[in-house]
């Protein structure tokens, strides 16, 4: 039953104002719905009303006053459907719903007690019978009733109209957002929230309410969000010329929710985990997650909102372009290239398997079966790094008009990826026809590279050849139009060289495009031998292999003038490295450790740390995951071996070098989470992790004293796990345990208590899990709990693949039982179980059976594409 992009039909009829009145009760809801339609002009009278619903209980219909019998409609699982209808005219509808039964986390439920929406994208119908699709858009007016002692606060999309007291101790707020949207953006939140508010300036000069609404007791985690939120608003304004809309923008934190946030018009609802923070609670990871995440929703109110998405397909439209605004926004903020480090390694690592695997998908996909599934690291982050690549190719100055034209011809549209393209080509003059199949083709294009240096001519040549693996469904692949900004860095000089192509002066740092399946690019008056330093920040999504020796690469991490491929230099260095440990491992030979990866490690630690930040991720090693992805077929104890054996000769041979930056780093300034702040923190913590690795006397007392101290999360946090993770069980259980005792009432910290113990290489994970599942702090109901617990021990390489295939059976349980309660977690969980391709043929075969056995079982639309795609 999967849905084509092909097949797309504008709507036979649009809904010009939505009327809607919630009568809450946790088992029946009742939902009263008034909708002005008028038919599509270019759809025959003829034309039934289709209406999507699904879960409700229809109590009565009627269209301009008058009752419909049941000759007028036919109704089924999926909704409605009214025979014939007047070309202009008002639906009323009353349905009941149970808010407190709802375990999908879609349409309206409970979490904590509390009544909260999630819509995006096809929730919606689960509350009421309507056109759920982004391409009709209409104004809300919205009454909520509720019970005054239980729900005091009832909150929708945009202001606050009328409120008053009702019969039987129920009272009703009614709200209304005069901007025309989608109905995945409507939003109801109703209960005892408490509020945390403060004021912004538009550079208009308007007043906004900002509003952040949360449980009594997270009241004094706000104030990151908060800031963050303004930050954001000046960010838009500044950068983009984007200003805010509404007298009031409200943000909630829930507990239960499936994703990590969401951009309802003028009130958007948070996961807990993305908007809460406190020193002793949060990391500094979470308060910058937390930052970026703000930022993302606000930035939506242009990006998705005043421009939506034409249809589901298009759905990169607003979450490429709106994570590019977040990455950039957070680049601006923080470290520009730590960020882009940060999100490079991420993306090299999650984003590349999924287009590797048997779920891989265009940015904007041709058909699904449910589009829950499509809320992926390609959509979303591949699709940021092509609006990046656009952003490089046309210049910013061009980008921005571009965007300027598309915010201003389409405000109040749903519109299309095309679309956006089109603002930029036109603004700019640039063909971007070619570039457009970055849209339509799946899969990591593969450039091998090599160069020659000509002494004679003092000519470089490089010959770029690209190639796209086959993925399911695309056998072939065509060209990609790649960007590729480069220099070249003379191995005399250190510098780099100007760069000279078919007579013209490009400069230093140039952009070359490779746009067929291969090209030779001469370099002219290249006057000593250099070494090339290719894709610098990352300028396309792309693997590149180039044959660098050891020296090359020692010799671009220090004389690279680009900080990224500074870093990349280091990680190709520790790879090669790895390389042959992994494959000493296996053939069972001594492992040496390649002492030019200790030089370099030394030279680091030693030499001048003027950016904390960047020396931290040079610091850190490639992790498992990322060392698996670049293995034919993962080794997953090899891997553990080789990338323990790096660690612990670093530490052994470095170990005063690892302490004194430890020392250096130590403070008693107060907890802030400044960009210099988390530097010298994660510096300090790199160190410990590193004397942690070969047991060290001293580094495991600093561990303990660290715990102990508790001057913030981000410190106790990275203690204990050292702790947990040592061999020193005989430290680490009390120190647990306290730790659990004293945050049991903080579902966000438990989370991580869960989480520090799931992680660990011992081979007791398993039976830790089994047993902290039944712990009443867990709860499988609650997608952060199982994140934390069960998602986090899928990632623990060496204990989910164990050879008994226990790991993989306890992960297909859990998935079985989600599929009933919340399939869209549940497909979600099952991801590591797809990816069996990659591993050795014992473990294939266990991970199939596991696959096999969920596929037996009466399975959700969403758990079932993604295990028929694994086992197709
Ligand atoms: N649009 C939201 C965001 O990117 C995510 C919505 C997710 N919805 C879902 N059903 N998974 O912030
Ligand atoms: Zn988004």
């Amino acid at each position: 039953q999967p849905v084509y992009l092909s097949d797309y039909q504008p709507p036979a009829y649009r809904v010009t104002h939505t009327e809607l009145t919630f009568d809450l009760d946790p088992a029946a809801t009742r939902v009263k719905a008034r909708l002005l339609i008028e038919r599509n002009d270019q759809i025959s009278d003829e034309a039934p009303l289709v209406l999507d619903g699904e879960q409700l209980k229809l109590i009565s219909l009627a269209i301009d006053g008058n009752a419909l019998t049941e000759a007028d409609y036919q109704l089924d699982d999926n909704g409605l459907r009214i025979h014939t209808v007047p070309a202009s005219f008002s639906l009323e509808s009353e349905v009941e719903i149970a808010p407190s039964t709802n375990t999908a986390l879609e349409g309206l439920y409970q979490s904590s007690g509390m009544y909260c929406t999630q819509c995006e994208a096809e929730g919606f119908r689960r509350i009421t019978f309507y056109p759920d699709r982004p391409d009709v858009m209409a104004t809300f007016t919205v009454t909520v009733i509720g019970d005054l002692q239980k729900e005091p606060i009832l909150l929708a999309n945009g202001n606050p109209v009328a409120s008053g007291q009702l019969e039987g101790g129920r009272h009703f707020v009614k709200w209304e957002d005069p901007h025309p949207k989608p109905c995945y953006l409507f939003a109801l939140v109703a209960g005892n929230l408490h509020k945390v508010e403060d004021h912004f300036t538009t550079m208009s000069g308007r007043d906004v309410t900002l509003q952040i609404w949360v449980e009594e007791e997270n009241l004094d985690k706000t104030e990151h969000a908060m800031a963050s939120l303004k930050r954001s608003m000046v960010w838009d304004e500044q950068t983009y010329g984007r200003e805010y809309d509404l007298d009031l923008f409200m943000i909630v934190a829930v507990n239960d929710f499936n994703m990590g946030a969401m951009e309802n018009k003028g009130l958007n609802i948070f996961n807990s985990a993305a908007v809460l923070t406190h020193p002793q609670t949060a990391t500094d990871a979470a308060f910058q997650n937390v930052e970026g995440i703000v930022a993302h929703e606000y930035f939506h109110n242009w990006s998705g909102n005043r421009v939506t998405c034409r249809d589901w397909f298009q759905l990169s439209l607003k979450e490429g372009f709106t994570v590019f605004r977040d990455q950039c926004f957070s680049a601006d903020t923080n470290s520009a290239p730590v960020k882009r480090i940060q999100d490079v390694s991420f993306f090299r690592t999650a984003q590349f398997a999924e287009d590797a695997g048997p779920t891989a998908h265009p940015i904007r996909p041709d058909h699904f079966i449910e589009i829950t599934n499509f809320y992926t690291l390609t959509i979303y982050e591949k699709g940021a790094e092509v609006v990046r690549m656009l952003c490089n190719l046309v210049g910013w100055e061009n980008f921005r008009r571009g965007s300027d034209a598309y915010f201003e011809r389409f405000d109040g549209q749903a519109v299309t990826i095309e679309d956006f393209v089109e603002c930029m080509a036109q603004a700019s003059g640039e063909d971007l026809s070619q570039f457009m199949r970055w849209y339509s083709q799946a899969g990591t294009p593969e450039i091998d590279a090599y160069g020659e240096y000509d002494y004679v001519h003092s000519e470089y040549r490089l010959t770029l050849r690209q190639r796209t693996p086959a993925t399911p469904g695309q056998p072939e692949k065509l060209p990609l139009h790649i960007p590729i900004r480069m220099g070249l860095v003379g191995t005399k000089s250190g510098q780099d060289l100007t760069l000279t192509l078919a007579g013209e002066k490009l400069g230093k740092d140039a952009v070359i495009h490779l746009r067929d399946d291969e090209h030779t690019f001469v370099f002219t008056n290249v006057a000593e031998a250099p070494v090339p330093s290719l894709l610098r920040d990352f300028s396309a999504p792309v693997k590149l292999n180039f044959p660098y020796s050891r020296e090359e690469l020692a010799f671009l991490l220090t004389h690279d003038s680009d900080g990224f491929n500074r870093w990349d230099a280091g990680q190709r260095l520790a790879m090669l490295a790895l390389d042959d440990l992994i494959a000493a491992h296996r053939n069972g030979v001594e492992k040496v450790m390649d002492s030019r990866v200790t030089e370099a490690f030394r030279a680091l630690l030693t030499g001048s740390t003027a950016n904390k930040a960047v020396l931290s991720e040079m610091l850190t090693l490639p992790s498992e995951a990322y060392i698996a992805e670049q293995q034919p077929i993962v080794d997953v104890d090899a891997i553990h071996a080789a990338r323990e054996f790096v660690r612990q000769s670093l530490a052994l041979v470095l170990r005063a070098e690892f302490m004194a930056i430890f020392e250096a780093n130590r403070t008693d300034e107060p907890y802030a989470p400044t960009p210099e702040q988390i530097a010298q923190r994660s510096l300090k913590n790199i160190a410990l992790s590193y004397l942690m690795s070969i047991e060290d006397e001293k580094a495991v007392a600093l561990c303990e004293e660290q715990v102990a101290a508790d001057h913030n999360m981000t410190d106790v946090r990275h203690a204990l796990t050292l702790l947990v993770h040592s061999d020193r069980d005989d430290l680490s259980a009390p120190a647990l345990k306290a730790f659990g005792e004293k945050w049991a009432h903080d579902p966000l910290v438990m989370d991580q208590w869960f989480t520090i113990q799931v992680t660990r290489p011992q081979p007791d994970v398993l039976e830790r899990v089994q047993f902290l599942m039944q712990q009443p702090a867990f709860s499988i109901k609650n997608p952060n709990k199982v994140r934390a617990l069960i998602g986090a021990f899928a990632q623990n390489r060496v204990n989910f693949h164990r050879l008994d295939g226990k790991g993989y059976a306890l992960l297909a349980d859990v998935v079985i039982e989600l599929n009933r309660l919340n399939p869209e977690i549940a497909a979600r969980l099952v991801t590591p179980l797809t990816r069996w391709q990659r591993f050795d043929e014992n473990r294939q075969s266990l991970m199939r059976a596991q696959l096999e056995r969920i596929k037996k079982e009466p399975l959700s639309s969403n758990v079932y594409e993604v295990v028929e795609k694994a086992l197709a």
